[in-house]
Order: C-alpha cells, then sequence, then structure tokens
C-alpha cells in the first residue's frame, strides 16, 4: 500500500463542494482585488489568534517581511531567530534589511531556546522571530519577558501553527495572540491550506495594522499617494474565498492530525533507535509536520521510499550553515543542537485524510526496518 507524504486529492474531493461556488461566485463578481472575501477572512483569522486586526497579503514569506520592513532597520540592526526553520523566516529578515542572528534550539521541542535568545541580545537586536515549529508554540512566556525588559518586539512565526495553542499561567494563548505581529502562511500543504499562494498577517496593535494594510499596497492608503514605499503583497480575493470555505473544517483536521501522532507515538514507543515528538508542557500541537529523531535515518528513508511510503527532512541544513549567510561567520558546531537535528529529523506522513491500514503501514514499515 503507497502512503504519501501528504494527499491534497484527498482534502479537494471531500470539500470540493463547498469551495468551488465560493471561487464561481468571485469569478462572478470579477472583483479579484480585494473582494469582500479577504475582510472576511481576515476577520476570521483575526478572531481564531484572539487578535484584533488581520491583514492578507500575498504569501507567508511577506507576512514576515512586511512587519519587518516596518521596524524601519538600518545597516547593522539584528534579529534574533532560529536556524531550525524553513528559509523564508530568515530570508525575510535579510530582505527587510536586518542581520539574521542565529541561536540554538531546544533539542526536545525543535523550537528557538529563550535562553540562548536572551545571551544574543546588544543594543542592536531590533526583534525576536520564534517560529512555532511543526506546529507547535515556542516558549512565548519566556520569550516575551526577554522582549519587554530588552525592548523588542517578537514576530511569531506562525506558518506552521495556525490554530496551535499554549496554555500560560492557566489561560489558553493562541498562536498570533501575544507577539506584536504574527505572520501565517497559506500555502497549501498547511494545515489550512490555499489553492496558490497567500498569507496573513494579525497583531492587535491598531497603528501597526493601518500601517501593514498600507506596506501590503506599496506605502500608501489611498491609491496613487505612497507616504512609504510597500510591496504588491495582496491576498488574491480567489484564495481567500477558498480559504473562508476550508476554515471551519481546520480544528477538526488539527485534531485527526492529533490522533494520528497519538497512534504513532503509542506504536513506535519501545523502538530505542526512535523518538517520537515531545510536545512541550502547556501545548495544544496542532502537527503540521509529525517528525520523528531516528539513528540511520538516511537507510530508513531509503526502506520507506521503496515501500511506497513518503517522507521529508524539514530541514536538512540549517540557516546558519547555507552557503548564502556565509558572510555571517557561523562554522560547523557553532549551533550543535541544530546541526545534530538536521542530521536526525524525518517527517511522516500525518495530513487529516490518512487511514488506519495507511497509518500501521507506516509504522510496520518503521518497526521492520529496526528489527
Ligand atoms: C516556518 C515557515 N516560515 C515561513 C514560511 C513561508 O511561507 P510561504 O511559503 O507561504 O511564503 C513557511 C512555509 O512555507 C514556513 O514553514
Amino acid at each position: 500500500m503507497n502512503v504519501p507524504l501528504l494527499d491534497l486529492v484527498g482534502q479537494y474531493r471531500a470539500v470540493k463542494d463547498e469551495v468551488l461556488p465560493a471561487l464561481q461566485a468571485v469569478i462572478e463578481s470579477q472583483q479579484f482585488i480585494m473582494g469582500p472575501a479577504v475582510a472576511q477572512l481576515e476577520a476570521k483569522v483575526a478572531e481564531l489568534s484572539h487578535a484584533r486586526h488581520g491583514v492578507g497579503c500575498a504569501s507567508g514569506t511577506d507576512a514576515l517581511l512586511l512587519p519587518l520592513k516596518a521596524l524601519n532597520m538600518k545597516p547593522g540592526d539584528e534579529v534574533i531567530t532560529s536556524p531550525f526553520t524553513f528559509f523564508a523566516t530568515a530570508g525575510a529578515i535579510h530582505n527587510a534589511g536586518g542581520r539574521p542572528v542565529f541561536v540554538d534550539i531546544d533539542p526536545a521541542t525543535f523550537n528557538i531556546d529563550p535562553a540562548a535568545v536572551e545571551a544574543a541580545i546588544t543594543p542592536r537586536t531590533r526583534a525576536i522571530v520564534p517560529v512555532h515549529l511543526y506546529g507547535q508554540m515556542a516558549e512565548m512566556e519566556r520569550l516575551l519577558l526577554i522582549a519587554q525588559r530588552r525592548g523588542v518586539k517578537i514576530i511569531e512565526d506562525a506558518a506552521q501553527a495556525i490554530g496551535a495553542r499554549r496554555s500560560i499561567d492557566g489561560v489558553w494563548r493562541m498562536a498570533g495572540e501575544l507577539g506584536w505581529v504574527t505572520g501565517y502562511s497559506f500555502f497549501p500543504s498547511k494545515n489550512l491550506g490555499a489553492w496558490g499562494d497567500a498569507g496573513m498577517m494579525v497583531t492587535s496593535d491598531d497603528a501597526t495594522a493601518e500601517r501593514l494594510r498600507k506596506l501590503r499596497l506599496h506605502g500608501g492608503a489611498k491609491q496613487y499617494h505612497h507616504e512609504e514605499v510597500g510591496l504588491n503583497s495582496r491576498l488574491d480575493t480567489i484564495q481567500a474565498a477558498v480559504l473562508l470555505a476550508k476554515l471551519p473544517h481546520l480544528a477538526d483536521w488539527s485534531a485527526r492530525r492529533r490522533a494520528h501522532a497519538a497512534y504513532y507515538g503509542e506504536r513506535l514507543a519501545g523502538l530505542s533507535a526512535v523518538r517520537v515528538p515531545a510536545i512541550g508542557a502547556g501545548n495544544e500541537h496542532i502537527f503540521h509536520q509529525y517528525t520523528l529523531r531516528v539513528e540511520r535515518r538516511d537507510a530508513l528513508q531509503a526502506h520507506l521510499k521503496a515501500k511506497g511510503i513518503g517522507s521529508a527532512i524539514y530541514y536538512p541544513i540549517p540557516l546558519h550553515r547555507q552557503p548564502c549567510f556565509a558572510h555571517l561567520g557561523y562554522a560547523a558546531g557553532s549551533l550543535p543542537r541544530s546541526e545534530q537535528a538536521a542530521l536526525e529529523v524525518l517527517s511522516l506522513p500525518i495530513f487529516p485524510e490518512l487511514t488506519q491500514p495507511q497509518l500501521d503501514t507506516v509504522v510496520d514499515a518503521i518497526r521492520e526496518f529496526y528489527r
């Protein structure tokens, strides 16, 4: 039995009767740019995030780039982030004129280590960009204390974590609730995926929301009047309509991912060569990815592939070791926990529509490999 890493066709079949009429309505209206679906989606995603404002944009990358641009960074200004993330996190820092400062991760959750963040703060630090990797939140309460004490902003990279939450002092706090601005990606493979590129920022800072709305429209609230130079980065109305139709399913899809994760966890327990994902204290994980740490990773991946089972390595090269950041001077071994993770991680199929026989196929293949 084949088990793909991701099967978007299954989800399409399940939702097409809801999504296609919504798409058709946009097409009939011909309001492709900033049509009503955009503001409706912005309101819903803001509400889900316990934030006052949603500001749609063209991608998750731009949802980080725009708030970083709003910092008006000067040469030498620094932004602290994790090297163990998708490239866009650090690419956006660079493209906004900042210098990425990479600090190591917590080896259990793969999220940024707040103690390492604190140690890396300098007078040039302007912001911290924690990434809620694989769908569980970073330790926001510790990061917030550091940010408040040092007068720097937090921009949450929640590209993989829409709907994730964390219990802090007994209160559920959503991804997107606590940072200054949060960026979401609706890349098709995400828990809430568009049918193309799309992204959104959320914030509870009224003035910042206003600024971001301008920055996504070439820096002007009024057509042909530009207070500053921004981007052309709007959330396409067609994509907003797709996302609005899919949003009511998000909680159920993430719950199914959690159930699959629990099943993998049970069935893989006891294999000494495999470490199943750790859920940080207080976190409710949305399992955008289900990522193991394993021995003989590349051989296991080849074994799974031979059996028709998809898997992926997120991420094989930590960003501090990417050629484009060589000038930043991070030697091999400088962030050892991230480098070790890059050698050991393997993500398994975790999409909501996975069937019981498919889950068992994956588990059996892994157990067979380590027998
Ligand atoms: C952690 C992280 N940050 C940023 C992004 C960028 O999002 P997008 O691909 O929508 O530009 C992604 C996803 O692709 C991501 O996983």
